[in-house]
């Protein structure tokens, strides 16, 4: 290599070694640095605004970290986008609630709105403080209970590895959002604590849940209406009341769910297994669903189709119109119920349920030891039946 070749080599490195350094580069802006105490008794929530405010202004797709070694308290707080560039909010310390029933000015804990390509992660963990909540609407004198995590309108989520326990009421919510990745999450609540829901999803399409593990008081995860293309798999769920697309049609509105894919999930010690529930007097649908490879232990009522369904506190009376559900498969689901009737298909007297399909199922009693078989039970429902399907249908073509 000649002198001049040389130099052009060099600058041309330097250039590059250059760039690197600061193209690379991610400003990080650290509660800690804006006041936050992190002494899990002072509000950090100012601190934690003024940060978000920084980073959301910032555009080198800065990250918000949130260090280990602290528990920071914070009051009601909204992160709002959207903003210059794609956040990272670091997670690594905890994050606590009052422990008392607090005075609501926004409808949940922790929001984060209208924000694109956001990414939470970190090893902390994020305790909602429920138990105020919960007792107080055991004795029914709240009506409205805040969610833990609330995640509005945002498009292109990540969120993992976090830990959430003790939520007011459900754990994470995702409403009008497109994209979402929701993997490696721990979600933990008393199993008696009230409507406790792990992740519910709502008028988003293309999500994404995986390898998470979740035992609440109410559904693991709950998948209400406006929903499309939502695959859920590798969780493990228990206590609680299972896997849930609805409940949908309530108060005679319409239900727009399709494409929801349940696969290699393992439900343990929970009410029901993989559920759909509407109310009477519903209409719209729930169409293009699979359940695929998931494993009962236990499990009381494991497969249902509740086309009745009725909250304690509400009075329902018969109504004719109904959401119409349509291909419904289901393979490979096996396992125990711990009651004699293991699959229930209970489908509206107006629309009956369309294109089920049950191919190699076996639920099993959980006291097989002892002789003790299972059965099904279906009304308005025609089941395709294909291989092995054990308990037998009363409402199958082989039947
Ligand atoms: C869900 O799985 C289906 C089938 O593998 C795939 O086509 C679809 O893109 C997946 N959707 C999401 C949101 O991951
Ligand atoms: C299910 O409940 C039984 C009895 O309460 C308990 O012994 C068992 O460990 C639980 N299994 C799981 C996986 O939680
Ligand atoms: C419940 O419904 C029944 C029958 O329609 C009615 O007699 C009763 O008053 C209702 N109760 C309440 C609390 O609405
Ligand atoms: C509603 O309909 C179901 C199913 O046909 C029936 O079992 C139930 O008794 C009815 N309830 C009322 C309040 O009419």
């Amino acid at each position: 290599m000649g002198f001049v070749q040389s130099i052009v080599v060099l600058v041309l490195a330097s250039f590059v070694l250059g760039c690197l350094a600061d193209c690379n580069h991610n400003n990080v802006y650290n509660v800690v640095d804006n006041g936050a105490k992190g002494d899990g008794e002072t509000y950090d929530t100012d601190a934690f605004l003024d940060t978000w405010n920084a980073a959301c202004k910032d555009s080198t797709d800065p990250t918000m970290l949130i260090p280990s070694g602290f528990t920071f308290l914070l009051n009601q707080i909204i992160f709002k986008g959207p903003c210059n560039s794609n956040i990272h909010v670091q997670v690594d310390g905890n994050i606590v609630a009052p422990n008392k029933e607090w005075e609501k000015k926004a409808e949940h804990w922790i929001t984060f709105s209208e924000i694109n390509g956001l990414k939470i992660d970190g090893s902390g963990q994020v305790d909602g403080k429920g138990s105020a909540w919960w007792s107080c609407r055991g004795d029914k004198k709240c009506s409205k209970t805040p969610d833990a995590f609330f995640v509005l309108k945002c498009k292109d989520v990540q969120l993992s590895d976090l830990k959430f326990v003790n939520s007011p009421r459900k754990h994470l919510s995702l409403y009008d959002t497109v994209g979402a990745q929701v993997s490696r999450l721990t979600i933990k609540a008393p199993e008696d604590s009230p409507n406790t829901d792990g992740i519910h999803i709502q008028n988003s399409q293309n999500v994404k849940v995986f390898k998470s593990t979740i035992g609440t008081g109410d559904d693991c995860i709950s998948i209400g209406t406006g929903t499309s293309n939502i695959n859920i798999s590798q969780i493990l769920c228990g206590p609680g009341h299972g896997i849930s697309i609805g409940s949908l049609g309530e108060d005679e509105s319409e239900a727009k769910v399709e494409r929801i894919h349940i696969f290699n999930c393992r439900l343990s010690n929970t009410t029901n297994g993989v559920r759909i529930k509407t109310w009477q007097g519903g209409s719209g649908y729930a169409k293009d669903i699979s359940f695929i490879n998931i494993f009962f232990d236990f499990v009381e009522k494991p497969i249902v189709i509740n086309q009745y369904y009725c909250d304690d506190n509400d009075n329902c009376s018969n109504k004719t119109s109904s959401v119409q559900i349509t291909d419904v498969y289901y393979n490979n689901v096996k396992g125990s119920s711990s009651q004699e009737t293991a699959i229930i298909l209970d489908c509206s007297k107006t629309n009956s349920c369309n294109g089920i399909v049950m191919e190699n199922i076996n639920i099993k009693s959980a006291k097989d030891g002892d002789g003790k078989t299972t059965k099904a039970s279906c009304f308005n429902a025609e089941v395709i039946i294909k291989g092995d399907v054990k308990p037998r249908l009363p409402c199958s073509s082989d039947s």
